[in-house]
């Protein structure tokens, strides 16, 4: 990988971005459409869809946003001037953008769209892995006792937890059948995650998938012992309890320490990294679960892959949705980025993003070893619409703070819930821009014929200040295919950001000192923390004694 880094505020397009921020901080969201009726139509992008080619597969609306025309051009210029074309060349083509750990980050290679690097191959542990997945759903895998085993049980965390989680969660629904096994996710070390499952499964017919890249994960260790102890006690200790485990890992010799049979352990790609895996291995419970819609899936993965490979930045939607993200937080100061999926097979979406976004730009250190000086990755939370209205908007609706939003939409069935649905997020998208003003609330409070005086003192507390930005992208239906292609969105956004950032989104050195501190409060030394820390776990310790 050439090293033409240059920290983003020495480009010349980064310096003309400020003056337009100057120019547009204060002008409210809806004066912009009303000077321009084209604008809806202008800054919305579409992915077509591969099977009819006139009709749009993903369509992402970024008007609501607080820029213009000459903002974008701008924005493409600073790519242009960050050598992103470059940077989509060398993930594509296998070359080390994980700069720190030496490595590609070719997961794109999992869904046919690039080559594995150099040296590789994705196939073998892929054709396995398929066909143990086959295997489980034809009811050809066997339990100690003579059963097929028709549940499996993923445990893992982080990566190896929250793609598989999401992707199960969304596509079950529309995909299973009568060969589908039941699935179910264990990931926190609380006792109680995995008892919750155990206590809803017989051993008999239950398969632990042990999913962790590495092996060496203190809560996916410690649950994969309680699966083993529980199996044990279930099956007694002469049964063979191997029947009942699989891996996902590339620790093959650490898994088949722990009991599991090499010919059960799928190993993933060195490059393909733990929250860009579920097109793998990683992947298996989903393939269990939706068996050949998982292809659907990685074609959809496959689609945004080439969009975003060949397509210009005028039109490109990770380019764009990359580089409009950057704007808010770095000129606008918008801290967080609110995820809001309308659908309830969405639910796990804003943790899997979550994860994506914030453990790969949650970053400070540039590539030539510098302090970045500007903020990197949002903060990112969310949930479900329409519950989420019934809890946390009310905050973006009269809080003092901008929150960028992504409103995510499958339109679906024409059904009068889910067009209630559909109608819902359009609606909270319209409202949370438009706000309501002084005069506005007054006549809300007219019309329910309140006196005067009463009117006054109410109307201050009915404004809603409007201006929250919003990203609306509409998906005609969830399924595999959209599924696949918004995951991939979200993912190439993340590595646009990383490159004008200049930062490696595919490590994550940070969440290695918790568990450090972690491991040495286990082994006793707590005395080497803080007083603060020493004094918790000391009170900790006495409660623990009282139970
Ligand atoms: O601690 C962070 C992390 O390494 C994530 O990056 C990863 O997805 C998760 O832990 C799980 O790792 P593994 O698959 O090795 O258990």
């Amino acid at each position: 990988m050439t090293d033409n880094f240059i920290v983003p505020q020495r480009l010349r397009a980064w310096t003309a971005l400020a003056s337009h921020a100057q120019r547009l901080i204060g002008r409210p969201l809806p004066t912009l459409f009303a000077d321009d009726p084209g604008r809806a139509k202008r800054l919305s992008l579409s992915l077509g869809s591969p099977v009819e080619p006139d009709r749009a597969a993903i369509v992402a609306d970024f008007s609501k946003h607080l820029l213009d025309d000459a903002v974008l051009a701008e924005l493409i210029q600073l790519a242009r001037e960050a050598h992103l074309d470059e940077g989509i060349h060398c993930l594509f083509t296998g070359e080390q953008v994980n700069f720190t750990e030496g490595r590609a980050a070719a997961h794109m290679a999992m869904r046919g769209s690039c080559p594995p690097p150099p040296g590789n191959s994705t196939g073998v542990s892929s054709l396995a892995m398929r066909a143990f997945a086959f295997a489980l759903r034809d009811g050809n895998l066997i339990g100690s006792t003579g059963k097929p085993l028709r549940h499996l049980v993923n445990i893992g965390i982080g990566g190896s937890d929250l793609g598989p989680r999401l992707v199960s969660e969304a596509l079950t629904d529309l995909y299973a059948n009568e060969s589908s096994p039941r699935v179910d996710f264990v990931a926190n070390i609380d006792p109680r995650d995995i008892a919750a499952v155990l206590e809803r499964s017989d051993a008999t017919d239950t398969l632990f998938l042990v999913s962790s890249k590495s092996f060496g994960t203190a809560e996916t260790l410690a649950n994969a012992e309680a699966a083993r102890q529980w199996l044990r006690a279930s099956l007694g200790s002469d049964a063979d309890i191997g029947a009942h485990f699989a891996a996902v890992s590339n620790a093959e010799k650490t898994a088949a320490a722990f009991g599991i049979q090499p010919d059960r352990i799928f190993p993933l790609p060195e490059w393909v990294g733990g929250r860009y895996s579920v097109w793998s291995a990683i992947g298996l419970p989903v393939l269990a679960a939706i068996g050949g819609a998982f292809d659907e899936f990685l074609s959809g993965g496959w689609a945004m892959d080439e969009h975003f490979r060949t397509t210009p930045f005028e039109r490109n939607i990770p380019v764009w949705l990359g580089l409009i993200g950057l704007w808010n937080t770095d000129y606008l100061a918008i801290e967080t980025l609110a995820a809001l999926p309308y659908a309830h097979g969405l639910r796990s979406f804003p943790a899997w993003l979550q994860q994506l976004e914030m453990e790969s730009n949650g970053k400070h250190t540039l590539r030539d070893g510098s302090e970045s000086l500007l903020h990197t990755a949002p903060i990112v939370w969310g949930g479900a619409g329409t519950t989420g209205q019934h809890a946390f908007y009310q905050l973006l609706y009269q809080g003092t703070r901008k929150v960028a939003l992504d409103f995510i939409v499958p339109v679906g069935e024409d059904e009068p819930r889910q067009r209630a649905l559909v109608e819902n997020a359009l609606a909270q998208a319209a409202a949370l821009m438009a706000g309501r003003d002084f005069n506005a609330s007054r006549a809300a409070l007219a019309r329910r014929g309140l006196p005067a005086a009463e009117i006054e003192r109410l109307a201050p507390h009915l404004t809603c200040t409007g201006n929250q930005p919003s990203t609306t992208l509409l998906l005609p239906k969830l399924d595999a295919f959209h599924l696949g292609a918004l995951l991939a969105l979200y993912e190439h956004k993340v590595f646009v950001q990383s490159w004008i950032w200049g930062i490696n989104p595919f490590d994550q050195y940070g969440v290695e000192l918790g568990k450090e501190m972690a491991r040495a409060l286990a082994l006793g030394h707590a005395g080497a923390q803080d007083a603060s820390t020493a004094r918790l776990a000391a009170v900790a310790e006495s409660f623990r004694q009282q139970l």
